[in-house]
């Protein structure tokens, strides 16, 4: 079982591993819903298994859980199948990150063909909402992706030292700000 403490930071080199495409899916199933725990329990719309330690291509996403009732998606061996040329820019938080918000640029819509736990392919379109987000965040993480590659030099810097600076403050995985700014 996973746990937030099991979630790795940002500078772990899990994070920055190119993941392997799951080759049946009743190996995952335990670790996916194990991810998704510690995904609720760290209050995430997202988790990927490279961030739990699992060099993995799996991700689990639940994009309306705060609304009140839980939507949970498993996707194993995610694709990205159509992206719109029309971008966005949103603050993404990351379970890795804790403490900071990052702006991020990214395609509006997408289109994701990934199998689920019953070895079905589904397809999920999302545009312009936390979804299309979410989907291309997570898959971003399969690929040895985080939010610093989106950021040009002297922002990367920045974000690592605020990062850094907030774990030393105590923050954790789900927490959006600095706990040592926090009025
Ligand atoms: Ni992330």
């Amino acid at each position: 079982m996973s746990s937030t403490d099991d979630i790795r930071l940002t500078g772990d080199p899990v994070l920055q591993e190119v993941c392997e495409p799951v080759e049946n899916v009743e190996d995952v199933r335990e670790l996916a819903e194990s991810m998704l725990e510690t995904m609720y329990e760290a209050e995430g719309c997202g988790l990927a298994a490279p961030q739990v330690g699992v060099p993995k291509r799996l991700v689990v996403i639940d994009c309306g859980w705060g609304s009140g009732e839980k939507t949970p998606y498993v996707l194993i061996n995610p694709e990205i199948i159509e992206v719109s040329d029309e971008t966005r820019v949103t603050g993404e938080g990351c379970l890795s990150f804790p403490g900071v918000t990052v702006e991020v640029e990214r395609p509006r819509r997408v289109v994701v063909h990934a199998m689920n736990l019953d070895g079905d392919v589904m397809r999920y379109e999302a545009d312009g909402t936390l979804m299309a987000v979410c989907l291309q965040h997570e898959i971003d993480h399969l690929d040895g992706k985080t939010l610093l590659d989106h950021l040009g030099p002297m922002a990367r810097m920045r974000v690592k030292r605020q990062v850094q600076e907030a774990i030393e403050a105590g923050a954790k995985p789900g927490d959006v700000s600095n706990p040592a700014s926090r009025s």
